[in-house]
Order: structure tokens, then C-alpha cells, then sequence
């Protein structure tokens, strides 16, 4: 061999050392994270795990109808590694549909029965990270000009004194407004519900693509009712909103945030690690510096003052496994669609 032949061979042996050194480094080095719960809590925990850890995390927030609908559709070729938070009836439904990976966690030991539940439904598929109930808020300073008692219930939304008064989300793109839709489901009957929804569709101003986004609305003043989880709008009385929560009086659902790792993660290893990580104290205390007042499922992490006490809160017995499933989530949302959406107002 020649010199310059064998310099050749050595500067391409040193490129593919280096190409394999590169490969291996991102896939140790990344995870791609998608997040459903309010931007505000999902940078810290990106932030954090990276900090943890030194895994770099590309994060996307969006709602748990969206993110759902983003990891069918791309089930042929997986970008995502985890989906952390949203609300868990679609993780349920992802699960049901093999979108998403069986894995059980040292961390299981640590968590309430009802996150537990929830992975056991799943056949190991999700998780539960938080719980928190479904109910709506008023802006304290307009509720008096609409002529209007202070709301308590469900049965007051529908006063036609709210018309254009009350804002929630889209149920298709919001696991907020899906578990509305459930819930009255089953707390009235399906007939009554629809009938129950035809009337609120008349005092709707917005279908929001955000769950959650009714709440910063009702603080504004945008609109004068907002029905979110009452976690959201608790953040906005932190913040000096005027704003009251409300448990309403026949009584409401509840959801149980999920987390789950998607099938075909291409950075499986540390998909898990995330995984493990989410379920310690330490990644559940991020919710309360941020804002977030949800009930954290590691039995360890005592829930912040403000979150609303579960059991002082006439919940409904949520049939998850009904509810979360793919064949009824599927036909209630288009019922939805073509009984309520499409009405004129
Ligand atoms: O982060 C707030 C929150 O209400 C969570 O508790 C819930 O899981 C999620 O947002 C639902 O968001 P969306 O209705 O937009 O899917």
C-alpha cells in the first residue's frame, strides 16, 4: 500500500469510528417528548430531566385529543418517545389500539391505587402521574351585570341570561372537554346529556382548542363562565384572578392524567428513564412550583394547599374502562359533532 493509500484508509476508518461515536451519542442522548399538560409545567420538567440526566428533550406541547390523534397517525413511523400528561381516557383509548408500550416501573410501589388502576386497565400500557376533578369558574366581576345568581351547578350554565357567556373546549382536541362530555353521559343519561349540551351550545361563545383555556379566559373577562378542571382555574385565583371555583352541586367527573411510552420509541432506553423519573417526588413537586394543583399519584408527594380536595367533592364513580375505551370515545365525539357542533345558535 502506498502512503497516500494508507492514509485514505486510515481517515476512513477514523470516519466511521467517528460516525458510530455520533450515532451511539444521540441515540443515548435524546428523547422526544410530548406533553399535555399547561406549557408552564411542561418546560420545568423538559428542564429538569435534562438536568437530571444530560438527555437532551425535544418537547411539543399540545392538548390530549391532539397528541393522540398525532401518535396514530404517525404509528407507521414513530417520532415520539413519551407522552406525559393529558387526560387519561384517550391514553387509554392509545392503549387499547397498541399505540403505546407495556412497562412497569420500580416506581409502581410508590403510587396511589388509582394510578395503579389505571395501568392495570391499560394491561401496563399507561400510568396515572395526577388526578384532578372536572368543574368550571366564574368571573366574580361580571356574573353580577348578567343578572344572573351566582352558578353552583351544572343546571345553571344553561340560563339563557349566559348566552355567549360560557367557554369550553372542543372535546376532539381537548381531554377536558371529552371528560365534560363523559361525565354528563353519565351523570344524567345519554338523552339527557345530549339535550343538556344542545342547550349549553346556545350560551357557548368559543370552542376552545385547549382544555384549560377557558380558565385564563373567565380571569380576563372573556367570558364570563369557564368549564375546565378545577385545578385550572384555582391557578388563576393564585395569580389574583377574580375568579370563583366551583364543584357543581349534582355532582362531576374526574380524570386521571396519564403518561405512557409510545411503540417503536426510537430512544426506548431513555423513554423509561423519563418514565421512572415522572413517577418520583421530586418530578411531581415541579407541579406545584408551577402552578399546577393537581393531586400528584406518588403517595410520597403531599398535594399543595390549593389543590381541591377530592373527597370533599361529589365525584361520580367514572367508568375509565367505558369511557377511555376506543369504540365509545370514537362514537360519542362524532354524536358530538353531528348533534351539538353543527347546531346553529
Ligand atoms: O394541565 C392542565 C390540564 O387540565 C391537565 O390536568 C389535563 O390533563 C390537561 O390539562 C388536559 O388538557 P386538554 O383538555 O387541553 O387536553
Amino acid at each position: 500500500m502506498t502512503f497516500i493509500a494508507a492514509r485514505k484508509a486510515l481517515l476512513a476508518a477514523l470516519a466511521g469510528t467517528a460516525l458510530i461515536g455520533i450515532g451511539a451519542a444521540k441515540a443515548e442522548g435524546t428523547l422526544v417528548l410530548y406533553c399535555s399538560v399547561q406549557e408552564e409545567w411542561c418546560r420545568p420538567m423538559a428542564n429538569e430531566f435534562e438536568k437530571a440526566t444530560g438527555i437532551k428533550v425535544a418537547m411539543t406541547r399540545k392538548s390530549s385529543g391532539e397528541t393522540y390523534a398525532q401518535i396514530k397517525a404517525e404509528a407507521s413511523n414513530p417520532r415520539g418517545d413519551v407522552w406525559w400528561g393529558g387526560t387519561g381516557d384517550p391514553h387509554l383509548q392509545a392503549a387499547e389500539e397498541g399505540l403505546t408500550e407495556t412497562y412497569e416501573s420500580p416506581k409502581k410501589a410508590e403510587l396511589h391505587d388509582w394510578a395503579v388502576k389505571q395501568w392495570a386497565q391499560s394491561k401496563g400500557r399507561t400510568v396515572g402521574i395526577y388526578a384532578g376533578a372536572l368543574g368550571f369558574g366564574f368571573n366574580t366581576k361580571q356574573i353580577g351585570s348578567r343578572g344572573v345568581p351566582e352558578p353552583k351547578c351544572w343546571s345553571d350554565l344553561i340560563n339563557p341570561k349566559l348566552k355567549d357567556e360560557v367557554q369550553v373546549a372542543d372535546p376532539n382536541s381537548s381531554g377536558t372537554s371529552y371528560t365534560m362530555l363523559a361525565t354528563l353521559v353519565q351523570l344524567m343519561g345519554e338523552d339527557k346529556a345530549f339535550e343538556y349540551l344542545k342547550a349549553l351550545h346556545k350560551n357557548i361563545n368559543q370552542y376552545t382548542k385547549s382544555g384549560a383555556a377557558p380558565a385564563k379566559a373567565t380571569s380576563l373577562g372573556e367570558t364570563t363562565v369557564g368549564i375546565t378542571f378545577m385545578h385550572d382555574m384555582v391557578t388563576m385565583v393564585v395569580n389574583g384572578g377574580p375568579v370563583k371555583v366551583v364543584a357543581p352541586c349534582e355532582g362531576t367527573g374526574y380524570e386521571i392524567g396519564s403518561m405512557s411510552i409510545i411503540k417503536g420509541a426510537r430512544n426506548m432506553e431513555n423513554a423509561k428513564k423519563f418514565y421512572d423519573w415522572a413517577l418520583t417526588p421530586e418530578a411531581q413537586k415541579l407541579a406545584e412550583a408551577a402552578k399546577s394543583y393537581q393531586v400528584p399519584s406518588n403517595k410520597n408527594v403531599v398535594p399543595p394547599p390549593q389543590s381541591p380536595k377530592l373527597a370533599d367533592i361529589k365525584l361520580i364513580d367514572y367508568d375509565f374502562a367505558k369511557y377511555g375505551s376506543s369504540a365509545e370515545r370514537k362514537r360519542l365525539l362524532s354524536k358530538w359533532d353531528n348533534e351539538v357542533k353543527k347546531l346553529p345558535k
